[in-house]
């Protein structure tokens, strides 16, 4: 067998499941074998129950092998990464890959995320170039066309949101990219991150030039120690290619960014809290306004955006707005990167048009739940998302549709759970979340949240009678929280009531009999 190009993921989830010893094993053994390999260390194809999934490229197509340990690997070579147990066929021709729509993971799974000329042959900087020939009220208008709208939660429109900062008067002003990535079942931004991280630092170029802010941050959360290495690294490349500092590619125009850690606070996700404690203050959340798009970091106007919202920006700008904004339903424009996660059979990554419905989601794509029982319910949009029966399944993934079922997709996570869960243990855990998260500026989420734990305990007593006094409480956070965290926590805690009413009241049963 002559050279062979193989590729093992050193995305963390792969990492997780041993893709470093995998690595450590084609090389030991292409050398026994006396076989030239060249060993590209890609992101995650996002299919993470075949991880570490190993890639050969054969004739220009990629097959695909997986799950890979490290004992599998001899057998691989015998095999000439061919006809074996573990072959998977051509990467991108797998039902669950090949179904998708990928416009902001295009790259991540492809190419070595710290290759730019990699990145440049799969469409990387295009669009930033396209952008620096364009005057800043052209790009808003770009913006605005595509209907991006913010998927780190709430959905603001992009394009408003830039403008709001280009129009602002000051001698500085910044790009803050939300990498704290807090909620449950999520990971797109780290995928992206250690994928494709050249995306996100073009992404925040195109954004520093169109509002005129020269420097950027990643708030990067702690717990992604890749993340964080491989975007420093991607910067630092990028700055020595002209990609960023004085010049943006040889432009007149000047833009650099560094990456800032987190030290772990979901509160620090939030908007106002994530620049305090970018300023090296304690993570409180600020009363709005003023907006951090006129009082931002340093009281300077600031683009807050999510990791996804900024690594969709070069596509948008190199494909134009209307090849984007043509994929989705309603307002929800485009593609949108949702993350199967929980107790299911086919979890990962699945970029697709707004659109799909939550039931193809969980039963199609997810293949129902790892545990082969019922599904009991979804959880989407993190741990103030609310939690979906069954009955609710032919809701359509988009903002205004979930939002019209009492819930959100916020972050895009979508959480599995099978018939063995219990709703009214889950109300407890998302009152009990928010007791422990909450930045205390607030009364009703600071003692509302402690208060809600102690009710639910009652009702698990079989007191009914606190019932009402939970949907009391709720509303209470629903009205009076200063922030989203006080404000939707009852989210989880009465879908979980009104769906499955009998979690709560089978204590009382109980004690009755
Ligand atoms: C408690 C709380 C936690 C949040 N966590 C995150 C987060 O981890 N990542 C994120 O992008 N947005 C998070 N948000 C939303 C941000 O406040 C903000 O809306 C977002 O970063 C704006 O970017 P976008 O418009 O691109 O979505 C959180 C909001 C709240 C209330
Ligand atoms: S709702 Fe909670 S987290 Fe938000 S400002 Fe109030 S106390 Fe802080």
């Amino acid at each position: 067998m002559s050279g062979l190009r193989i590729y093992v993921p050193r995305d963390a989830a792969a990492l997780a499941v041993d893709a470093e010893k995998v690595a450590e094993a084609v090389l030991a053994e292409a050398k026994i074998r006396g076989i030239e390999v060249e060993l590209v260390r890609n992101g995650s194809r996002g299919m993470l129950w075949l991880e570490p999934l190993v890639e050969i490229e054969k004739d220009g197509t990629r097959h695909a092998f997986g799950p890979v340990t490290p004992h599998d690997v001899e057998a691989l070579f015998d095999a000439d990464w061919g006809d074996h147990a573990l072959a998977l066929g051509p990467t991108e021709e797998i039902d669950w890959f090949k179904r998708q729509t990928r416009l902001t993971f295009a790259r991540v799974g492809v190419i070595d995320p710290l290759s730019l000329e990699a990145y440049e042959a799969h469409g990387g900087l295009k669009g930033l170039r396209r952008a620096l020939g364009m005057t800043g009220a052209a790009m808003i208008d770009e913006m605005k066309e595509s209907g991006l709208r913010g998927r780190g939660g709430a959905g603001f429109p992009t394009g408003i949101k830039w403008d709001t900062v280009r129009l602002a008067e000051a001698d500085q002003k910044y790009i803050v990219a939300n990498a704290d990535e807090g909620d449950s079942g999520t990971f797109a931004d780290r995928m992206l991150m250690e994928g494709d991280p050249f995306s996100l630092i073009e992404g925040m170029a195109i954004a520093g030039i169109c509002v005129g802010a020269t420097r950027g941050y990643i708030y990067l959360r702690s717990e992604y120690p890749e993340a964080i290495h491989t975007m420093r690294e991607a910067i630092r490349i990028a700055r020595a290619r002209g990609v960023l500092g004085a010049s943006v590619l040889g432009s007149d125009f000047a833009y650099d960014m560094e990456v800032r850690v987190g030290a772990g606070a979901y509160v620090c996700g939030e908007e106002t809290s994530l620049l305090n404690s970018l300023e090296g203050k304690r993570g409180v959340v600020r009363a709005k306004p003023p907006l951090p798009a006129i009082e931002g970091f340093l009281g300077k106007p600031t683009v807050v955006n999510n990791i996804i919202s900024l690594g969709t920006v070069p596509v948008i700008f190199e494909r134009g707005a209307v090849h984007y904004r043509d994929f989705g339903l309603g307002r929800s424009r485009g593609t949108i990167p949702i993350q199967i996660a929980g107790n299911v059979k086919f979890g990962g990554l699945f970029e697709t048009a707004f659109g799909t419905s939550l039931g193809a989601l969980v039963d199609e794509i997810g293949g129902g739940t790892a545990t082969g029982r019922p599904v009991k319910a979804v959880q989407v949009g993190g741990p103030l998302g609310a939690y979906f029966p069954r009955s609710k399944f032919d809701t359509p993934f988009g903002y205004e549709e979930f939002d019209g079922e009492g819930g959100l997709i916020g972050h895009a996570g979508v959480v599995v759970f099978d018939d063995s869960a219990d709703m009214l243990g889950m109300a407890r855990f998302a009152m009990e979340f928010c007791a422990v998260e909450s930045c205390g500026k607030c009364t009703p989420c600071r003692i509302g949240a402690v208060r809600g734990v102690e009710t639910v305990d009652r009702i698990a007593r079989g007191d009914v009678d606190a019932i009402p006094l939970l949907t009391d409480l709720c509303d209470t956070m629903t009205d009076g929280s200063l922030c989203a965290l006080g404000g939707f926590t009852p989210y989880p805690v009465m879908s979980a009531l009104r769906h499955f009413p009998d979690d709560f009241h089978a204590n009382a049963k109980e004690a009755a009999e």
